[in-house]
C-alpha cells in the first residue's frame, strides 16, 4: 500500500487533503520537463505516471498561485540551491491541494518532495500569496513580486529564501512527527549542538557588549593626559597600548562570532544545511519505501536512490564541518585570554599612575574598576566558550 488510501476523486474545485504520511516526489530534466512521478504523487494528482512523464511540469499548476513564486524557484535553483515553498496545485480533475515543496538539484535536473502543510509558516505563505496575487493583476512583474516577497520576510528578520526555506522544512518536517529510527540519533545530536551554539553566541555577545563598554577607555585616558599635561604623558602611552590590544581583540572576537565568517556562523550554517539535506533524504527514504510497496508502472526510482544518497553524503560533509569549526574555538579563546590578560598590565599601569597623582582626582579610579569588571566578566565568558566547545567536540566523537 502506498501512503494514500484509496479515495474516489470529488470532480471538480474541491481541496485533497495529503495524508501526513504521504510523500508526493517527482523529478524533472534541466527544463522542468518531468522524467519520474511517484506514485503518492500521482494519487493526489488525479493523473497516471504515463500522463506525467515527459509533460512540462506547469501541467499541475493552479491559477491561484503567484508568479513571483516560480520566478523565485527558478532563480534559487538556477543558482545552484535548493529552495522550499508552499504550493497550490490543479488536479487533473480540476480539485486542487497544498503541499510544502521542497525542490533540490540532482545530477541531471530536479527532483521535489512534498509533503502535507499545516504551521504558522502555511497561513503566513497564504496572505502574501494574495497580496503578490493582487500586485501582480495590478501589473508587477513576477520579479518584482519576488523582491516584494523577501522584503516582507526580511522584514521579519528572515534575511533570504536559503534561510526561510530552511525553516519551512525544519517546521513542517517536525509538525509532521514522523522520524524514522536511523534518523533520531542525528537529528537529536544536531538539536543538542545547536542548543550548544546558541548558548555559545550568548555568551560571545556577552564579550562583545562588555568590550564595546570599555572600547572608549583609551579616549578617556587620553583626556585625561591633556588634562594633566605634562604629569600625563604616561597616561598617553598607556592609552596607545590599549587601543592596539584592543584592535587584536575585536579581530578575534569577529574570528570567533563574526557575523558571515565567524566561527560560530559557520556551525550555524552547516547545521542548518546539514539538518536540511538530511530531512529532505528522509522524505525520499518514505518515497522509495512508498514506491517498493506499491510500484507505479514503468516506474524508475534510481532517481530517488540517487538522491537519497547524495544528501545523506551532503549531511555528514556538514556534520564534519561543524567539527572543524567547533575545533577552532578553543585557539580563539585562549588568543583572547591572552589580550585580556595584555589588558591587565594597562590596568596596572593605570593603578600606579593613580597611585602618583593621588593628590589629583585623577578619573584613573573609574577606569580601572570598568577594566577589571570587563576582564571578570570576559574571563568567565571565555571558560564556558571554552567548556561548550569541548562538550560539542565530545558529542561529536560519541557519534
Ligand atoms: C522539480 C520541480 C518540481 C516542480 N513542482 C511544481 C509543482 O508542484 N507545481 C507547480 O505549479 N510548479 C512546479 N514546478 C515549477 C514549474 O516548472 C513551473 O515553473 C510552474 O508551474 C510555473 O509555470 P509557468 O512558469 O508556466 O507559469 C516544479 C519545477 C521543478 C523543477
Amino acid at each position: 500500500m502506498n501512503a494514500i488510501s484509496k479515495i474516489t476523486p470529488a470532480r471538480g474545485s474541491e481541496e485533497r487533503s495529503v495524508p501526513r504520511e504521504a510523500v508526493l516526489t517527482s523529478a524533472t530534466d534541466p527544463r522542468g520537463v518531468i522524467t519520474f512521478a511517484g506514485s503518492d504523487f500521482c494519487d493526489i494528482a488525479e493523473y497516471s505516471a504515463d500522463q506525467l512523464l515527459n509533460a512540462p511540469h506547469k501541467i499541475v499548476r493552479h491559477d491561484d498561485m503567484p508568479k513571483g513564486v516560480f520566478y523565485l524557484m527558478w532563480d534559487t535553483l538556477k543558482a545552484g540551491k535548493p529552495i522550499c515553498a508552499y504550493v497550490k496545485n490543479r488536479t487533473a480533475n480540476d480539485n486542487y491541494y497544498w503541499v510544502l515543496a521542497n525542490v533540490t538539484l540532482t545530477e541531471n535536473g530536479y527532483i521535489s518532495a512534498r509533503i502535507h502543510p499545516e504551521t504558522k509558516y502555511f497561513d503566513l505563505a497564504k496572505s502574501l500569496y494574495e497580496e503578490m496575487l493582487a500586485m501582480e493583476s495590478g501589473g508587477k512583474s513576477p520579479e518584482d513580486s519576488a523582491n516584494w516577497l523577501l522584503t516582507q520576510l526580511q522584514e521579519k528578520g528572515i534575511p533570504n529564501i536559503e534561510t526561510f526555506s530552511a525553516l519551512l522544512l525544519d517546521s513542517e518536517f517536525k509538525n509532521r512527527g514522523i522520524v524514522t529510527p536511523q534518523n533520531e540519533a542525528i537529528f537529536a545530536l544536531m538539536d543538542e549542538i545547536t542548543g550548544l551554539v546558541t548558548d555559545m553566541q550568548k555568551l560571545a555577545k556577552n564579550i562583545e557588549t562588555g568590550f564595546k563598554r570599555v572600547r572608549g577607555e583609551p579616549v578617556n585616558l587620553r583626556i585625561l593626559a591633556g588634562r594633566l599635561e605634562g604629569a600625563g604623558a604616561a597616561l598617553g602611552t598607556i592609552s596607545q597600548n590599549y587601543d592596539a590590544m584592543a584592535q587584536e581583540m575585536y579581530e578575534l572576537l569577529g574570528r570567533l562570532y563574526g557575523e558571515d565568517t565567524g566561527a560560530l556562523a559557520d556551525m550555524f550554517k552547516a547545521l542548518s544545511h546539514g539538518r536540511s539535506a538530511q530531512q529532505f533524504a528522509q522524505l525520499l527514504g518514505e518515497a522509495i519505501a512508498h514506491e517498493n510497496d506499491s510500484p507505479t508502472e514503468g516506474s524508475q526510482i534510481d532517481v530517488l536512490i540517487n538522491q537519497h544518497a547524495r544528501l545523506e553524503a551532503v549531511c555528514e560533509q556538514r556534520i564534519r564541518e561543524i567539527s572543524v569549526a567547533g575545533k577552532s574555538i578553543p585557539d580563539i579563546c585562549r588568543s583572547l585570554r591572552r589580550r585580556i590578560n595584555g589588558l591587565d598590565v594597562v590596568k596596572l599601569l593605570c593603578k600606579v599612575e593613580s597611585g602618583r597623582m593621588r593628590e589629583v582626582d585623577s578619573g584613573l579610579d573609574g577606569i580601572i574598576e570598568r577594566l577589571q569588571a570587563f576582564h571578570d566578566n570576559t574571563d568567565t565568558s571565555l571558560a564556558e566558550l571554552s567548556a561548550k566547545a569541548s562538550q560539542i567536540q565530545q558529542k561529536m566523537s560519541a557519534f
